[in-house]
């Protein structure tokens, strides 16, 4: 078994290089959320991980879910076993630098991005919209490799983001993407104008201002380098997008040794190449913030292993500089591995919940993840609104015991707590099982959370409840009580 690869603390990415985006730090104390820190050991992390994911949610609201397509191998739940993961429909062996947890496995079939009501998804429509003619890629799966992931992009072997404390790892060559920049390669050997939205994953703490799962928005554009200078200039005098108010940029940032140009480019492509980088988002936080009479933006020097020169926005936001992006002029390397030796480009990659927060005044990074309507239906596709706070009705917890049998399986058993509680139910976990040494027989005990959306329920109809589900499972499971 691979003990000894988890390391006592995870520590945040050395460098500032791969943390555009990155859930930002607030302390805002949230009622009612179940993540908490782990203090598990390594070993204990371990012995967990290889329990069967069973967090299952039953809400029948088409709120909650991501949009299902029966053949979508993403929507699958995650498997551990000590040999081996499933994710998005595949299979992988594990080894000494497997580290994922079934916690961060199973977010990866939220896909909150594609939920048209979510703000995240909201957020990635209205920029949508300020690139009208990009070809859209969101539904990769997160599980890439470390070619695609650091490789490809131009990392160092040594760079501080591949660690094993910082990166989820599903084998030392497997990992779950840390950034959507994983997809640049494939996407640019496709089209030259691209946007990928996608989950990335950090590892990191878990609690109210920590959260180990983020979007991302990754951009580029590629013009023909021989033209580009041409071309570029046409393309910002046609632009007739309309954009109310006023924006103020600073830009104060110089090529210089430390942020400089490639020796392969034409200077005069390559400034006109950032000019419209620089250009293009301008306009599209101009659309964002469009409730905001004077925006006010900065460019900052950046750094990034695959782009050179590099740069990051902030925008001021209730007096404090927010940093939304990062982006610069594409590696040459990688665009000559993309078969566009001919092209010169820009990239760029945002953090859809850095603009979230602030966009719709969303005070918790946990709320993302909340599947309480009072957090969904507040929302509607394309519009910004002002989320208004709401407070958790106290839940009720029972547990049941039984011993299981060959045809049980948890799926019948949830499908059984769905039809006697409905949405009082807010979760069902296995918290306990184990095969007794002489009889060979399996229990297992489930925790059932009963929590209403709109009022407190009382212990005496829970327990109702929970005696009708104590009938029903013998019933139709067959299965012994204990
Ligand atoms: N991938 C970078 C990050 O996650 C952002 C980025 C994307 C920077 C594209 C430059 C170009 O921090």
């Amino acid at each position: 078994m691979a003990t000894g690869i988890f390391r006592a603390t995870s520590q945040q990415w050395a460098s500032r290089t791969l943390r555009v985006g990155a859930a930002p730090k607030l302390r805002t104390a949230l009622t009612g959320q179940t993540l908490k820190r782990s203090t598990l050991s390594a070993t204990a992390q371990w012995q967990q991980a290889v329990r069967p994911v069973l967090c299952a949610s039953f809400h029948s609201s088409p709120f909650r879910l991501a949009p299902e397509t029966a053949a979508n191998p993403l929507k699958e739940p995650p498997k551990i076993t000590a040999e081996s993961i499933t994710v998005g429909g595949k299979t992988y062996k594990t080894d000494s630098f497997t580290n994922v947890t079934p916690t961060v496995l199973e977010k990866t079939t939220r896909q909150l991005h594609l939920i048209p009501t979510h703000p995240i998804a909201i957020i990635k429509d209205l920029i949508y919209s300020a690139f009208p003619d990009f070809k859209h890629y969101e539904t990769f799966s997160p599980v890439v490799t470390t070619k695609e992931n650091f490789d490809d992009l131009c990392f160092s072997d040594d760079h501080p983001g591949r660690a094993v404390t910082d990166t989820y790892y599903v084998n030392e060559k497997i990992m779950l993407r840390t950034h959507t920049s994983a997809h640049q390669l494939k996407v640019m050997t496709e089209a030259d104008k691209v946007l990928v939205t996608a989950d990335v994953y950090r590892r990191d703490e878990i609690d109210a201002s920590h959260y180990p799962v983020f979007h991302q928005m990754e951009g580029a554009q590629l013009f023909d380098a021989k033209t580009a200078v041409d071309d570029i200039r046409k393309s910002i005098a046609a632009d007739t997008s309309a954009v109310s108010g006023s924006i103020h940029t600073t830009d104060t940032t110089v090529i210089t040794p430390e942020n400089p140009k490639q020796d392969c480019h034409d200077e005069a492509a390559m400034l006109a190449t950032a000019d419209h980088l620089k250009y293009s988002l301008n306009m599209m936080v101009r659309k964002l913030f469009s409730h905001e009479k004077d925006l006010q933006v900065r460019w900052i020097d950046a750094q990034f292993p695959f782009t050179s020169p590099s740069w990051e926005m902030e925008i001021l936001y209730q007096g404090k500089w927010l940093e939304v992006l990062g982006c610069g002029v594409i590696r040459q390397d990688i665009l000559i591995n993309a078969g566009k030796s001919d092209k010169i480009g820009w990239a760029f990659g945002l953090g859809l919940e850095r603009l979230a927060l602030v966009l719709f005044g969303i005070p918790d990074i946990r709320l993302f993840w909340s599947q309480d309507e009072r957090f969904l239906r507040q929302f509607e596709p394309s519009k910004i609104q002002k989320f208004k706070q709401f407070s958790k009705y106290p839940p009720c917890i029972k547990d049941i015991s039984f011993w299981s049998n060959d045809d049980f399986h948890e799926n019948n058993f949830c499908e059984i707590v769905r039809d006697i509680a409905g949405d009082i139910v807010e979760d069902v976990q296995l918290i306990d099982e184990f095969t007794h040494p002489k009889t060979k027989k399996r229990s297992v005990c489930y925790r059932i959370n009963y929590r209403s959306m709109d009022r407190n329920v009382t212990n005496a109809e829970i327990n109702e409840l929970q005696e009708k589900l104590r009938e029903e499972v013998v019933q139709r499971m067959k299965v012994e009580l204990r």
